[in-house]
């Protein structure tokens, strides 16, 4: 099997990390992995955040997150204390940032476990950073002007495993 089709058919959602750290070149081979996706008229136009796991920023996403969901005291936060996240935003102007930023995470994923690391997406902080303080974390995420929050990647080495999710080729797929 071709290397691409064992990390699509390998990747899961790693929920737990080592506390080491990713090297330079890793982390550059990762973000590299991102600019490398498909985008709509190649408009380029996915911006990537990177963060390390002990940014205060994390903290304080998790908290505004928390406090829109009356949660407390959680036993995690969003990104499972991974030493990297990487937060990518696009144009809110744009028609197909979703979907940009949808192509270049899944391809920073699969680039991940190419390499032997774990990655989690991450959706839950949207709220938190679309909502009432969206200028004040888009000012601190330094996300270029009128480019939004889509979507997070939490990355590292892998703590614990998780097998891939189960599917059903019959219930999802058509043919005519
Ligand atoms: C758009 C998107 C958002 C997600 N957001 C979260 C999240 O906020 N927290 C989380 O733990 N997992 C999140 N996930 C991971 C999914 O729960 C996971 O991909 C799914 O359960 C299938 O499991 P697998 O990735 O191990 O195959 C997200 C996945 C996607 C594609």
């Amino acid at each position: 099997m071709s290397e691409i089709l064992k990390a699509i058919e390998t990747r899961s959602s790693t929920r737990g990390y080592t506390e080491e750290k990713l090297t330079k070149e890793e982390l550059d081979r990762l973000i590299l992995a991102g600019l490398q996706a498909p985008t709509a008229a190649n408009r380029q136009e996915i911006h990537i955040t990177v963060l390390d796991g002990s940014n205060p920023i994390l903290a304080e996403i998790e908290n505004e997150k928390n406090r829109l969901r009356g949660l407390k005291d959680l036993p995690h936060n969003f990104y499972f204390e991974a030493p990297v996240v990487l937060l990518l935003s696009g144009d809110k102007s744009f028609y197909w940032s979703q979907v940009d930023a949808g192509i270049a995470v899944e391809n920073i994923a699969l680039a991940a476990e190419g390499m032997g690391l774990g990655s989690l997406i991450i959706g839950c902080i949207k709220d938190a950073l679309t909502g009432e303080k969206e200028a004040y974390f888009a000012d601190a995420l330094r996300f270029p002007e009128g480019w939004g929050y889509e979507i997070a990647i939490a990355l590292g080495h892998k703590a614990v495993e998780k097998e891939p999710h189960t599917y059903s080729v019959q219930d999802n797929v058509t043919y005519l």
